[in-house]
């Protein structure tokens, strides 16, 4: 490891059995034998608090700890991830090894910081149901509505008779005869993600009063949507994110389906996590805690790497925002559920295929030195990813196809090809620093929200928006004013009617600024009394033929746009691209398709990254000279990228 130039490593994050073989005996002796070790060679520790594997005798024991999933079903152990949030004795043997933990490594040469757990509800079942989480529910709900009739009226539960006039007569939302309450089902999603907020924030605490001087982070993907991460990561350090863009390509059309998704629209999505990850602390740099380098799976493994692309993946990481990678695994398992999981040394403990590559890499990453790992990324553009939204529309989605998080990534997908930038917002922080804020299906608006909202536009930011804009309140309840709702002032326009579409056909034309070929509507159209409005398209199909599909207002110094209709990826970044561009932003370079330009600035100028995420050359022009950073050499004009090659200039 030393000859390779790692500089940190992170250990034991799943292994409480080693850790603690008994309950109340301890055992670190192997974990100060490998602690001191890696500090002779100078590579510095990061150590997992274990909560996420609960060793047997734990379960045997404590068989109320596992977690009960969206069936009514208990979880069996015998893998990770299987217990619950809400648990005490859970809650107390994971904070006492980790309280054990933090005293024997306090002052351990060579320790500089702890990932707390491992990636929160990323698992088979990301909520639990069980009979604690449901007497925490309970509790969290008389601590939010203090007593029942506001919580009766805000859910509306004179409906089928569910007015309840004992806390401790409401239920969690298990299987019913029919769909259960939505205000409800809301009000239980922030009761999990607090659940394993405060989970987290227990073992914090003790790390915090015993380790002074070590960092503290958890890890996980950019997108986990079952917490809040804004509220996960409040008190953490440092974001710490999990990439295996490997892994993306063969799930993302269903684990099963044989088939895997082009480096081309991997890329995309990676970005989007990368860039959720760096949001969530308002643009701080991140660590990656994980980077996938070799074939990755369980059941199914990705196919092997190409030639450069880890090293292009590391890069795609910084050009977002990262100030480090630490690579997943070092060594490949011979035994256990993740014995494929393909790490930098084989079976057989010879190198593995990426071996050089990522020598190299870490030596590049180096040359880049700490100030241009800790720029700060550039964006002008903002795109809207609000939790509560997710989980509204997940419990009601109106039409089955209608998913939050793939609105998202299309919308991200559309805007990230101005090569702008974009940060990832909840829009209910400072929105000056943007030009453009967009937010697919924020079906639910906060008063909060609409101000910042209203504020941003009335002081010249244009806000694009799309169907089911402000539909519901906090509580899920459906607002009682014309739709868009609190937002019907800025956007200048009514909701006339909204229309799910399943097999009937609907289409677009559109005109003035956005003219060109008709468009198909697909899963949704909100179809818009334009008002004062502009009218930029049109529906054609009946019975809405002639109405208004999307209209754009200017609000005070700004504009409010308004996309009534769900339009394809192509056609939904066509508009995107013109409507960006309307408004006066530039991307930083013009690239062909398949370059991916990022910047992030440090006190002495900008950072340009260029990443050519085909595997053909590619090339593009510069104005003036630039130093590229990798090689120390000098560019300009005409400047060529190899096959998933990485450029990163400076302009002198
Ligand atoms: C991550 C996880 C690791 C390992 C890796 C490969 O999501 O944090 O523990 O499981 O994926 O599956
Ligand atoms: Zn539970």
């Amino acid at each position: 490891m030393a000859q390779m130039g790692i500089t940190n490593v992170r250990l034991a994050e799943f292994a409480w059995a080693l850790l603690e073989p008994q309950e109340g005996s301890f055992d670190f002796s192997w974990l100060q034998r490998c602690i001191k070790l890696l500090n002779e060679h100078g590579i510095a520790v990061i150590i997992g608090t274990p909560s996420a594997a609960p060793p047997p005798w734990l379960t045997q024991k404590y068989p109320e700890v596992l977690m009960v999933n969206d069936h009514g079903q208990t979880l069996n152990p015998g893998a990770r991830r299987f217990t619950c949030p809400t648990n005490r004795t859970y809650r107390r043997l994971s904070a006492r090894v980790a309280t054990e933990m933090a005293r024997a490594f306090a002052s351990t040469p060579g320790v500089i910081g702890w990932q707390i757990d491992n990636e929160f509800t990323l698992g088979e079942s990301p909520r639990c149901y069980c009979r604690f989480c449901r007497e925490g529910f309970q509790h969290w709900l008389r601590e939010r509505y203090g007593t029942l009739p506001p919580l009766n009226k805000a859910w509306g539960t004179v409906f089928w008779s569910q007015t309840y006039t004992d806390f401790a007569q409401i239920p969690v939302p298990l299987p019913s005869g029919a769909p259960v309450n939505p205000g409800l089902a809301l009000d239980y999603d922030r009761y999990q993600s607090h659940a394993n907020v405060t989970f987290l924030d227990e073992q914090l605490t003790i790390l915090r009063q015993l380790c002074p001087t070590h960092f503290v982070t958890t890890n996980n993907v950019g997108v986990v949507d079952t917490i809040n991460l804004r509220d996960l990561y409040r008190k953490l350090d440092f974001f710490s994110a999990d990439n295996y863009p490997g892994f993306i390509s063969i799930v993302m059309n269903g684990s099963d389906s044989g088939t895997s998704l082009g480096s081309d629209a991997v890329a995309p999505i990676v970005s989007f996590t990368h860039d959720a990850a760096r949001s969530v602390k308002d643009g701080q740099p991140f660590l990656v805690m994980e980077e996938q380098v070799g074939k990755s799976g369980q059941p199914f493994f990705s196919p092997q790497p190409e030639p450069g692309q880890i090293r292009l993946w590391t890069f795609q990481a910084i050009a977002h925002g990262a100030m480090g990678v630490n690579y997943f695994r070092w060594d490949t398992a011979d035994f256990g559920a993740e014995e494929y999981w393909h790490g930098l040394l084989n079976h057989d403990r010879s190198h593995s295929p990426a071996f050089d590559e990522v020598q190299r890499t870490i030596r590049e990453l180096k040359s880049l030195g700490s100030e241009v790992l800790n720029a700060r990324y550039s964006a002008e553009l903002a795109l809207c990813f609000d939790p509560v939204s997710d989980w509204a529309l997940a419990i009601q989605p109106g039409q089955p196809k209608l998913k939050y998080l793939s609105e998202l990534l299309t919308w991200y997908g559309s805007i990230t090809a101005s090569h702008a930038g974009v940060d990832i917002v909840d829009a209910t922080q400072d929105l000056s620093p943007y030009k453009i804020l967009f937010a697919p299906v924020m079906y639910v608006v906060s008063q909060e929200q609409a101000d910042k909202i209203r504020d941003f536009v009335r002081r010249g930011g244009t806000f694009i928006a799309g169907f089911r804009l402000g539909v519901k309140d906090e509580h899920s309840r459906i607002v009682d004013t014309p739709l868009p709702g609190l937002l019907r002032d800025v956007m200048g326009v009514t909701v006339l009617d909204y229309q799910p579409i399943y097999s009937e056909k609907q289409g677009v034309r559109f005109s003035k600024s956005l003219a060109g070929k008709d468009a198909e509507c697909h899963l949704w159209a909100d179809i818009l009394d334009p008002g004062q409005a502009e009218v930029l398209a049109t529906y054609t199909g009946n019975p809405y033929a002639g109405k208004a599909a999307i209209t754009s207002h200017s609000f005070g110094g700004g504009k409010a746009i308004y996309l009534g209709a769900h339009l394809d990826s192509a056609d939904l970044a066509r508009v995107s691209l013109t409507l960006i561009a309307t408004a006066g932003v530039k991307g930083a370079l013009e690239v062909p398709a398949g370059i991916e330009v990022t910047r992030r600035r440090t006190d002495h100028g900008t950072i340009t990254f260029v990443l050519n995420h085909t595997n053909a050359p590619q090339s593009f022009q510069i104005a003036g000279t630039s130093k590229e950073l990798l090689t120390g050499s000098t560019r300009s004009g005409t400047v060529s990228l190899e096959p998933y090659g990485v450029c990163v200039l400076q302009s002198v």
